[in-house]
């Protein structure tokens, strides 16, 4: 369906004239053409009357609650009607007239509203009525921080707009694009806008940027705010809508150049707090108990628990069946359905929140319930319908950056006072709601902070460094952040990017670093992917990026997990667990990507899927970038030693070293670390490559292989320069390599120069003729430099 009866319509739009003409139904569309000229309505169009940027809220109600959509030509549906009635009920729809003045009248607003009171599925739509960005041929973005949010936010616009997802309301996530040429309306992860923002720096294709749940102040929506602030300032014509239930308003409004703030007072039902009278000792134990007790005894109504980890969510989620199963057995309460969600999870099995609590066993019966076990993902902006209970235990895994040694990690810490709003905000949306807090009422008011710590100060920032030198922002020094980051964490962001060649000396982009921020992925996998040709590897290489860039594929349910690692031992690779995912991912392609196969085989089969796709859009990109794809037959003896030298240009910088008592430490940091348990090497290599560092009680490596010095000397040879390193063991084996091979190439030299004056003089006496001195002394060195 295309944005019909705009004068300024695309294809799809003029194809829709074209139906029109048969069509009594589509009658109004027809008129547009006629109107004669650009961005205004026909008579008989839904539209007709709407100036951009001058509607009136009478006109916006009066075409919501008209017979006909405008966006799709066909009547509405009893669905439509159904839910414009409850959002009419939104407190944001008493705004509506304020908020188009302010809109109408400035670049900048600041919006703040209680949770569930219809910023993100409200808010966009009276812009929508008010830009119609159809017009210009562009669209209105609404940012969200997470992924399940821009999906599921934007079905329900859909839903309300009566049209379908993709169409004129769609979304934008990494490695999944789900619009089309007539999105209007598009929800996507900040991450995503600000990649496109490397190739469209002052973002034409929207007329209007809501940037939403700024409060959350991920990475993304720092720098877009920076980003956006100066684009704004070129673009007088775009309007920047900035939202959240819970806003230092204030520091909002004056970073963006005194803006004005609407505020949406009351939310649309009421969610009683409680606390515990005591501190608990165990907020798991506690908080599975809570869920027990709430289904014991609580009326109907599902339940969101936050914890703050897949193995916690998985180990909870287990405990509360285990124990449900009991008391449903003794016929206490009605069915449970429990369901997990965390960020890794694939999309689809996140989309299981949304389903049906259990109908009761028995028609009167105690009522069955839905309770959702979910990291931090599900506290801000999710509508999970049914859902009337919150259990909030306090804690959330946070970002922590430590630039000294080069280490970013997930800590479990304390959530902020705005989070615990948040989290009592996703109850008490569809009708009044209860939050269980499993601390006390102190500890909420003297412990937690306001708001939570923006992440661009506790984070690594070499992507973002990257992108923002693409889009052209070099001085990262004065850019105008909202809370600077730490100049040691820039300092460490462009040294990374300058020892993997994508910035030069200076800090300039280069053109190798050009073509790596093209790539979704962090620098060293871009790195990586791009050396790869080099070593005659691409389509393995592409193979292990993409599963490296998907959730786990190995499952190990806790009641066979012996069966599980006996699965996994089938694929394990001698040299280590990139190599081992490579395998597995031939094998599932190799059995034409069964489904069942991957059961038999503990794998994750929707992880494969993932990585199949994410293959593909990577190759895509090898391919437009020019970067070719090869491979080294599977025969020949460098097949495994290339693949493994090409993930040694990437990850040069994240390598440990053996030392004599047993123990890693990585190179130069020199941070004790352990291998992970979940690796394939059952010996210790001297020397390792790993993917990821895991701090826990402590410090582990993740998805290892074992290289070699010799490599790590030749691939990275900037990195490698033992005059940089710390004293060290790792430093004194390397010098000792060096000694060695200098010692031989002189050596070898030396033999070949003997070599060389026993030929010449052989040759002088066969050929008695003269050659002076000095013609000779230059073939040698001639000959010494090809050596
Ligand atoms: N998927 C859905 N199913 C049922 N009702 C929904 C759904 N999504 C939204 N709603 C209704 O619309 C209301 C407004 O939702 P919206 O997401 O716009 O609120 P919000 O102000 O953005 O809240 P938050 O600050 O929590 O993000 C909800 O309180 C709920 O009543
Ligand atoms: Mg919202």
């Amino acid at each position: 369906m295309g944005v019909a009866g705009a004068t300024s319509g695309d294809s799809a739009s003029n194809g829709g004239q074209a139906a029109a003409a048969n069509n009594p139904y589509l009658a109004h569309l027809q008129p547009a053409a006629s109107s004669g000229f650009g961005g205004v309505y026909g008579k008989s169009h839904p539209f007709h009357g709407l100036i951009p940027g001058k509607t009136t809220v009478e006109q916006q109600l009066a075409i919501e609650a008209g017979g006909i959509n405008g966006f799709t030509g066909q009547p509405y549906s009893d669905k439509y009607r159904e839910i414009l009635k409850k959002r009419q009920e939104l407190p944001v729809q008493k705004q509506r007239g304020n908020f188009l003045k302010l809109v109408h009248e400035n670049q900048f607003v600041v919006l703040v509203g209680e949770t569930g009171s219809g910023k993100t599925t409200q808010i966009p739509q009276f812009l929508l009525f008010d830009e119609l960005p159809q017009l210009k041929g562009k669209m209105i973005a609404c940012t969200q921080p997470r992924r399940v949010a821009a999906m599921s936010v934007a079905q329900r616009v859909a839903d309300e707009l009566d049209v379908k997802l993709s169409e004129e309301v769609g979304y934008s996530i990494r490695f999944e694009d789900c619009t089309s040429k007539s999105t209007v309306l598009k929800y996507m992860t900040d991450g995503m806008l600000l990649r496109e923002a490397m190739t469209d720096p002052t973002l034409e294709r929207y007329s209007a940027i809501i940037l939403d749940e700024a409060h959350e102040r991920t990475l993304s929506t720092d720098i877009l705010m920076g980003l956006i602030k100066e684009v704004a300032a070129k673009r007088p014509d775009l309007k920047v809508i900035v939202m959240s239930a819970t806003l230092d308003a204030e520091k909002f409004q004056r970073y963006f150049n005194d803006a004005p703030l609407l505020t949406v007072p009351g939310r649309t039902f009421p969610v009683e707090v409680f606390y515990t009278p005591e501190p608990e000792r165990d907020y798991v134990e506690a908080a599975i108990k809570t869920a027990l007790q709430i289904h014991m005894s609580e009326p109907e109504g599902d339940v969101l628990l936050f914890l703050t980890g897949e193995e916690e969510i998985e180990d909870a989620c287990r405990k509360i069946r285990a124990q449900g199963d009991r008391l449903i057995q003794q016929g206490a309460c009605g069915p449970l359905k429990v369901i997990p969600l965390y960020s890794t999870l694939p999309p689809h099995m996140q989309q299981r929140i949304f389903e049906q609590a259990p109908a009761p066993r028995t028609e009167g019966g105690p009522p069955g319930r839905k309770i959702v076990v979910s990291t931090n993902i599900a506290e801000t902006s999710l509508t999970i319908d049914g859902i009337v209970y919150v259990i909030d235990p306090g804690f959330a895994k946070q970002n922590v950056y430590n630039p000294r040694v080069r280490v970013e990690s997930l800590l479990v810490s304390p959530i902020s006072k705005a989070a615990a709003q948040q989290r009592a905000g996703r109850a008490g949306r569809t009708r009044p709601g209860k939050c269980f807090r499993l601390y006390t009422e102190k500890a909420f008011v003297k412990e937690l902070q306001e708001q939570t710590y923006p992440e661009i100060l506790r984070c690594n920032l070499s992507v973002v460094v990257l992108q923002l030198k693409k889009i052209g922002i070099d001085d990262l020094v004065h850019f105008d952040f909202m809370d600077p980051p730490a100049p040691e964490t820039l300092m460490r962001a462009l040294e990374l990017l300058n020892y993997l060649g994508a910035l030069d000396d200076e800090g300039e982009l280069t053109e190798f670093g050009a073509k790596m921020s093209e790539f979704p992925l962090d620098p060293q996998l871009a790195k990586m992917l791009m050396d790869s040709p080099k070593f005659k590897c691409s389509q393995e290489i592409l193979s292990v990026a993409a599963m490296l860039s998907v959730p786990n594929v190995f499952m190990r349910p806790r009641e066979a997990q012996r069966q599980a690692d006996a699965a996994k031992a089938n694929f394990a690779h001698i040299d280590g667990d990139h190599l081992t995912l490579l395998n597995v991912y031939h094998a599932y392609r190799a059995q034409n990507c069964s489904s069942d196969w991957c059961w038999d085989n503990f794998l994750n089969h929707r992880s494969l899927k993932a990585a199949d796709n994410v293959r593909e859009q990577l190759r895509r990109i090898m391919e437009r970038t020019g970067i070719e794809l090869t491979s080294t037959p599977f025969d020949s003896p460098s097949y495994y030693t290339n693949i493994r030298k090409a993930l040694v240009s990437g990850f040069f910088m994240q390598v440990a070293h053996v030392e004599r008592n047993g123990h890693y430490l990585t190179v130069k940091d020199n941070q004790v670390v352990l291998l992970h348990p979940s690796t394939v090497l059952d010996r210790k290599p001297e020397w390792v490559l790993y993917n990821e560092f895991v701090l826990t009680s402590k410090n582990y490596i993740r998805t290892i292989t074992e290289v070699r010095a010799e490599w790590l000397l030749d691939i990275a040879p900037q990195y490698y320069d033992l005059s940089t390193f710390p004293s060290c063991e790792a430093k004194r084996v390397l010098e000792r390599i060096l000694t060695q091979r200098k010692f031989r190439d002189e050596h070898d030299s030396d033999k070949k120069k003997d070599k060389r004056e026993k030929k010449e003089k052989k040759r002088r006496r066969t050929d008695k003729s003269v050659i002076s001195s000095e013609t000779s002394s230059k073939m040698v060195r001639l000959n010494m430099s090809k050596v």
